[in-house]
């Protein structure tokens, strides 16, 4: 399994903000944006992703992530010349996919909670085996989402994009697990009515061919949202309030890069040893550097 993460658009919710510089390199308390969707792939076990952005802002993810080699990874970049939907990832991918599965995150979006490794394990394997496999998130206003509707049996009736009357309370967050076929699926997808190749009409092809599947966080975890200023301060006021009382890092690439086995203790000592602040002090720490 191969991951994406889309990280274009042109984010005018957050404007003056996002005027130059791009919504998924700014700060979530200690780290870029794009630091958290990059650990929900790392910790699906995925160590080869292609992150898509505008012309303007992808040399930025550039600089800040590299080849992923320090990280044990292996990254590839491509833009994309118009944000004309999340389904275009697949589009602008393929040739990256090479007829493997693929997991899209978007990069404004961000998980915290417990069991989410072993779930996402969970959704690669299903997607591995064929059909896709997405996430339902009970939210008390589903209507800027993509929305999920069951039976009473938890059979998947529906979908729709941003619904003014949604049929269910259950969000479709920004992570998506396909099979082999999603390339041919994304390339015979139509615009829709605002113009866009729509996440939500892929996910609809699965469904009509019986293989999607769609698996629900409890309501102790958490999935955030980064769309406006104050959504934004949120999120980082949360990331602070759990690394401080815990001490534990979230979303802490290196650390988790270091778990994994992709890279030894003392590459992550070396890495901590760069930065002088306390999340290079986090990094020596975890690999034993007395400081
Ligand atoms: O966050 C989850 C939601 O994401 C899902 O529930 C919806 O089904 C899905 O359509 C999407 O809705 P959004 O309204 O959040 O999509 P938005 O157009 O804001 O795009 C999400 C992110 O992807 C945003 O940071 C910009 C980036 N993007 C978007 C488009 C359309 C791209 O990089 N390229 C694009 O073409």
């Amino acid at each position: 399994m191969k991951g994406i993460i889309l990280a274009g658009g042109s984010a005018t919710r957050l404007y003056p903000l996002s005027k130059a510089i791009s919504k998924q390199i700014m700060p979530v308390y200690d780290k870029p944006m794009i630091y958290y969707p990059l650990s929900a792939l790392m910790l699906a076990g995925i160590r080869e992703v292609l992150v898509i952005s505008t012309p303007r802002d992808l040399p930025m993810f550039e600089e800040l992530l590299g080849d992923g080699s320090r990280i044990g990874m292996k990254l590839s970049y491509k833009v994309q010349l118009v944000p004309n939907g999340l389904a275009q990832a697949f589009v602008l991918g393929r040739e990256f996919l090479n007829g493997e599965p693929g997991c899209l995150i978007l990069g404004d979006n961000m998980f915290y909670g417990q069991h989410f490794g072993h779930m996402l394990k969970e959704a690669v394997e299903s997607a591995e085996q064929g059909g896709a496999c997405i996430f339902g998130y009970e939210v008390a206003d589903p209507r800027a989402y993509g929305v999920v509707e069951f039976d009473q049996d938890g059979k998947v009736l529906s979908l729709e994009e941003k619904p003014a009357e949604p049929k269910s309370n259950y969000a479709v967050p920004g992570l998506y697990f396909y099979d082999a076929t999603v390339c041919d699926k994304a390339a015979a997808l139509q615009p829709s009515a605002r113009g866009e190749y729509e996440i939500t009409d892929l996910n609809k092809l699965y469904l009509a061919e019986g293989s999607l599947k769609v698996k629900l966080f409890s309501r102790g975890f958490a999935w955030l949202d980064t769309g406006n200023c104050d959504s934004l301060l949120e999120a980082g006021n949360f990331i602070a309030t759990i690394q401080n009382r815990q001490g534990f890092y979230v979303s802490c690439i290196e650390e988790i890069a270091w778990r994994n086995g992709w890279i030894s203790t003392d590459q992550l000592a070396a890495l901590g040893k760069e930065m002088k602040t306390n999340y290079g002090r986090y990094l020596e720490r975890l690999a034993g550097v007395k400081n």
